[in-house]
């Protein structure tokens, strides 16, 4: 008897500006069946320059440079990184240290996440990335940090939580030891949601946007 056809992959779609450290995690995982049923379909990033573009290159991903300053407004750079996604035929789409606004049409919405390295909705927005939150975290004098996976919408790091993982604040601890532990618990977080929406499905996900499912702590 031949055995039932695998069900589809889940094509991602993966936006980035910068290290890429993010992109380059997701891929080691699918790349080694940790993510099992995903693939990614689509890569863009904001600029040309940067490591992520190095990494989606040595792994042979589909890859586009859309800078915004090459587009005449934030609209028309939008439309771009949709018709791009749409072309791929990305069905989830992963903020992945992508720091331009990418405003979610309508056939995305619901289906466009991002990861923040700080517990939402406290430390996020525009210019809150790298160690500018960790510093904020550390000044605020706050025990305990983590990571946000949120479905995003018209606001930077905005939007609802779909799971969170925490690590303490240490005593001691400088921008850069806090960055470690929470970038290890975003290594785990990210693709267990990615996991999670292969199992679930993208309706699943979905459902977190209406208040239905309230955020996952992993
Ligand atoms: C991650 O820490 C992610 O949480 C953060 O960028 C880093 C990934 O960058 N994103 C934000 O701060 C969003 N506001 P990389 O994947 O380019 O290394």
């Amino acid at each position: 008897m031949n055995a039932a056809p695998a069900p589809p992959l889940l094509r991602l779609g993966v936006l980035i500006s910068g290290s890429g450290s993010t992109l380059a995690n997701l891929h080691a995982r699918i790349a080694d069946g940790r993510i099992p049923g995903a693939v990614i379909a689509q890569v863009v990033s904001t600029r040309a320059a940067v490591r992520g573009v190095e990494i989606a290159r040595a792994a042979g991903l589909p890859l586009a440079v859309l800078r915004p300053r090459d587009f005449p407004d934030g609209p028309a750079f939008s439309a771009a990184v949709a018709e791009r996604l749409r072309a791929a035929r990305a069905e989830l789409v992963l903020l992945a240290g992508f720091l331009s606004f990418w405003h979610v049409p309508a056939d995305f919405a619901g289906r466009t996440l991002n990861i923040h390295p700080a517990l939402l909705p406290r430390f996020g927005g525009r210019g809150m990335y790298g160690r500018h939150v960790h510093e904020a975290v550390l000044a605020a004098g706050e025990r305990e940090s983590g990571c946000t996976v949120h479905l995003v919408d018209d606001q930077y790091d905005h939007g609802p939580i779909v799971a969170q993982a925490r690590v303490p604040v240490r005593p001691g601890d400088t921008p850069a030891s806090l960055a470690e532990r929470v970038g290890t618990a975003e290594r785990e977080l990210y693709p267990a949601v990615v996991r999670a929406v292969v199992e679930h499905g993208l309706e699943w996900l979905a459902e977190f946007a209406t208040g239905r499912r309230p955020p996952l702590s992993l």
